[in-house]
């Protein structure tokens, strides 16, 4: 069975006929050529990797159908810097080595985003946030201390430019 859709992705309307079945990870990379959204685990929902933020909130996006986002925002990993301005929470990763082989980044990036709106969270709701994606090169120290750098840089902002980094 086959379903228009139009979904919003970084900002940009994505329109297709989609097989109901087809998962929004697989409409990201595939139907918008949105690569930086990874699949880490057979589309179980364990590892975390494709997570991407919808309508606001972080979602792993191989545990939801592309039907069901129609009509939804999504923002995904390639939406997150401005131009060529890095995102804060890019550029404490870059600064705090909070990646090796990247191939958890994006799911850490995207899931650490929505925690960035808590003003102070303690580095036990850090790791607890975190705890739903799973890096391989067990690089935690660095992905907590990136998060850490990047709350006390977007808290260092005027409202209204910390506010630019939130599209969604
Ligand atoms: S691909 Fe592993 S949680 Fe989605
Ligand atoms: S940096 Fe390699 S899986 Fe996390």
């Amino acid at each position: 069975m086959k379903r228009d859709v139009a979904i919003t992705i970084n900002g940009e309307r994505h329109e297709a006929t989609v097989d109901h079945r087809l998962l929004l990870v697989d409409f990201i990379r595939e139907n918008a050529a949105l690569t930086g959204t990874h699949q880490g685990c057979g589309y179980e929902g364990r590892c975390g990797m494709c997570t991407i933020i919808v309508d606001g909130v972080a979602v792993k996006s191989c545990l939801m159908l592309a039907v069901q986002a129609d009509g939804c925002q999504v923002l995904t990993i390639e939406g997150l810097a401005r131009g060529d301005t890095l995102h804060p929470l890019q550029h404490a990763f870059w600064e705090k080595h909070g990646l090796q082989c990247g191939f958890c980044t994006p799911g850490m990036l995207m899931t650490a985003y929505e925690y960035l709106k808590d003003p102070d969270p303690s580095e036990e709701a850090i790791r607890e946030g975190l705890k739903g994606v799973l890096c391989r090169c067990t690089g935690y120290v660095g992905i907590v201390d990136a998060v850490k750098q990047a709350i006390a840089t977007l808290e260092a902002m005027p409202a209204a430019e910390r506010a630019k980094w939130f599209p969604l």
